[in-house]
C-alpha cells in the first residue's frame, strides 16, 4: 500500500470512490503517543481543580483521593491541568504525539518562554501585552454572573479595530448573552456534532465525508473533542453566560483568517479585562442549521467562522505553560547559509 501524503489523498479523492483501506491512515491513525500527566501525590490536596480544567476529562479521582490518568483517553497536552493546581503538583510525563500515520508531523521539544532581553542583549522584564499573551490560557469553567454589556462592547472594539487585508473588515458579530437562547443553541449544535460524530465512526458513512471535510478535521485531536462533545463531557458553549459569533464575509477575501485576526484581538482585550475567554469552532456548528442563521441574522454571503465564549473565570485558569519550540530558521546580514536555531 502506497504512503498517505497530503499529495498522495488529493490524488486518491480527485479519482473514483477511494476505499476504507486506502484512507485507513486518514481515518483511523495508529501510532497516536498520548501525553501523561501525573499529580504528586505529596503535594496533591486533592481539590479536583486539573480535573476540572482538563478539556477531555482525562483524569480521574484515585482511591487515595489523588487524580490519575483515565485508562482510555487522549491528552493532547494542552497542559491546563497544570496551571489550574493551585499547589503545583501536576507535571508533565509524556507529550503528545503521532507517529507513522498520516498525520505524522514533527512534534518538536516543549520549552517554556524563552527570557525577555532588551535591544542590547541584557535581561529585560515582559511588557503589559506580553504578560497577557504569555499567561492567556483558555478559560472553559465560568462563574453564571454576567459580563457587564459595558466590558462586551469594548472587547467587540479590539475585534473591530483588528487589521484586515485591503481594509474589507470582512466581520460581523453577533453576540448572545439571553441564557435562554444560549440554552437552545448549546442543545441545536450538540445535536449537530452528535450527527456527525455518528457519521465520524461509521467505517461506511466516513467515505461519504471524506471529499468534503477538510484532511485536519480527522486530526484525533479534533476526533476527541468530537467525541467528548458528543458525550457532553466538553460543552459546544461552556455554560459562558457571553458568546460572540464571529461572521465572515464569503465574497471578500480569506474571512477565515480575518475572524481569528478580530477574535484573538477580542481574547487579548478579554483578559486585559480580567475576564476568561475560549474559542469554540464547535459553536461554528450553526451554520447547519438554516433557522438560527436566520435568527442571527446571517444570510449570504455570511457564514459563521467561529465563536468565542466570555465570562469570569470560576477559578484560575491563567499561567505560562511550555509549548513546541520548532527550529526557526534566520537569514541575517551577510550569512551565506541559514542559521536554525534549535
Ligand atoms: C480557532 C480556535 C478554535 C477553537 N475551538 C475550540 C473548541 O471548539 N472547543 C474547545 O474546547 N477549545 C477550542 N479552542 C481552544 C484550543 O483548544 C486551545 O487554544 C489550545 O488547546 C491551546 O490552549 P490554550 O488556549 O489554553 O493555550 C479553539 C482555539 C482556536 C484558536
Ligand atoms: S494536558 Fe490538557 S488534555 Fe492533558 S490532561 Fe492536562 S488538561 Fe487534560
Ligand atoms: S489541582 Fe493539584 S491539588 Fe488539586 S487535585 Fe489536582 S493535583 Fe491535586
Amino acid at each position: 500500500m502506497k504512503d498517505l501524503t497530503m499529495g498522495t489523498l488529493e490524488q486518491i479523492l480527485a479519482g473514483p470512490a477511494p476505499t476504507f483501506e486506502e484512507l485507513k491512515p486518514l481515518l483511523r491513525p495508529e501510532g497516536v503517543i498520548n501525553g501523561v500527566m501525573k499529580a504528586d501525590s505529596d503535594k496533591c490536596n486533592s481539590c479536583g481543580l486539573c480535573m476540572k480544567n482538563c478539556p477531555f476529562r482525562c483524569w480521574e479521582m484515585g482511591e487515595d483521593k489523588i487524580p490519575k490518568m483515565k485508562s482510555n483517553y487522549i491528552c493532547f497536552s494542552c497542559f491546563n491541568c497544570l496551571i489550574a493546581c493551585p499547589v503545583d503538583a501536576v507535571s508533565v510525563v509524556q507529550t503528545f504525539s503521532v507517529k507513522d500515520a498520516f498525520f505524522d508531523t514533527d512534534f518538536p521539544g516543549i520549552k517554556l518562554p524563552l527570557d525577555p532581553k532588551d535591544a542590547q542583549g541584557k535581561p529585560s522584564e515582559w511588557t503589559e501585552v506580553e504578560r497577557v499573551i504569555l499567561n492567556r490560557r483558555s478559560v472553559r469553567n465560568f462563574k453564571k454572573d454576567p459580563v457587564p454589556e459595558p466590558l462586551i462592547r469594548r472587547i467587540l472594539e479590539a475585534g473591530r479595530f483588528a487589521p484586515s487585508g485591503g481594509n474589507h473588515q470582512p466581520w460581523k458579530f453577533v453576540v448572545v448573552t439571553d441564557p435562554e437562547f444560549l440554552c437552545q443553541l448549546e442543545v441545536a449544535c450538540h445535536a449537530v456534532w452528535e450527527g456527525l460524530h455518528g457519521m465520524f465512526t461509521s467505517d461506511e458513512q466516513v467515505l461519504n465525508l471524506v471529499k468534503t471535510i477538510p484532511a485536519g478535521v480527522f486530526d484525533p485531536r479534533v476526533q476527541y473533542g468530537l467525541s467528548c462533545i458528543a458525550r457532553k463531557e466538553l460543552l459546544v458553549f461552556f455554560d459562558a453566560p457571553a458568546v460572540v459569533f464571529i461572521g465572515g464575509n464569503k465574497k471578500m477575501a480569506n474571512p477565515e483568517i480575518h475572524a481569528g485576526i478580530a477574535g484573538q484581538n477580542m481574547n487579548l482585550a478579554a483578559v486585559s479585562l480580567g475576564l476568561g475567554f475560549c474559542w469554540s469552532n464547535f459553536g461554528a456548528g450553526v451554520n447547519f442549521i438554516p433557522e438560527i442563521m436566520a435568527k442571527l441574522g446571517y444570510g449570504d454571503p455570511w457564514t459563521v467562522q467561529t465563536t468565542v465564549c466570555i465570562g469570569y473565570p470560576k477559578f484560575k485558569q491563567q499561567g505560562v505553560v511550555p509549548r513546541h519550540f520548532r527550529p526557526i530558521t534566520w537569514f541575517r546580514p551577510g550569512s551565506e547559509k541559514p542559521d536554525i536555531e534549535t
